[in-house]
């Protein structure tokens, strides 16, 4: 899909007054936050998403909403990085009071399956259309020379809060490595995966781990 054209699709769909509202609310909020999933972060996922939804005729009124919303448990609970989805999933409820409780409840469904799978991770199963596509979205933002920059800022946050042992250089390398074997959902995304498969994090990571070995080695 060309760059226009996916432009065109989230303009058309921004036009419904409350989508308009959701949106205009999250950037102002987003814009406060100095946090690796910050308004650029949800930005890629939303512009992924209208990508994915597309190809994969998923129901963008749902899968939009929820991309704006996906990463809303990081800011309620920062300190619980692990369970964003689960926190989003309920704390999204506030901002769709415009929404149908139907509505509500898959928007929800979707934010609590975006968390994707990797080894290590246990995540809860997309099974939708919007589900699958969402998760994707998400994880397409950690392929590519993009991705590997927000894949080292987030991890490099984590690290700063404690979390496993991504405050050295090896966690990072070992972290660039864990995200070489996401699990990808839908065609589309595969697809948008192989147009992203340099640099290989396998490689950067190896890469890594073999420049350390120098310093590793020093004992005192
Ligand atoms: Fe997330
Ligand atoms: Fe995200």
């Amino acid at each position: 899909m060309d760059n226009d054209k996916a432009y065109r699709i989230l303009n058309d769909l921004l036009t419904e007054p409350r989508l308009g509202r959701l949106y205009s609310a999250m950037k102002t909020m987003y814009s406060e936050l100095k946090i690796s999933h910050n308004w650029e972060h949800i930005m890629r996922v939303t512009l992924n998403a209208v990508v994915l939804g597309t190809e994969e005729n998923a129901n963008l009124r749902l899968v939009i909403p929820a991309a704006l919303l996906h990463d809303i448990g990081f800011v309620t609970n920062p300190s619980e990085p692990k369970k964003h989805n689960e926190y989003g999933a309920s704390a999204c409820h506030s901002y769709l009071t415009e929404w149908s409780e139907a509505e509500r409840k898959k928007i929800s469904d979707i934010i609590l399956k975006h968390k994707g799978k990797y080894p290590g991770y246990t995540a809860y199963e997309p099974s939708t259309p919007e589900e699958k596509v969402l998760c994707d979205a998400d994880q397409i933002d950690k392929f590519g020379w993009v991705g590997l920059l927000q894949v080292i800022k987030v991890y490099a946050e984590y690290g700063s809060i404690g979390y496993k042992n991504f405050d050295t250089l090896r966690g990072l390398a070992e972290g660039i490595e864990e995200a070489s074997h996401i699990e990808l959902y839908t065609d589309a995304a595969r697809k948008m995966a192989e147009a992203l498969k340099e640099p290989s994090y396998h490689e950067v990571s190896k890469s890594v781990l073999a420049e350390l070995a120098f310093y590793e080695g020093w004992k005192d």
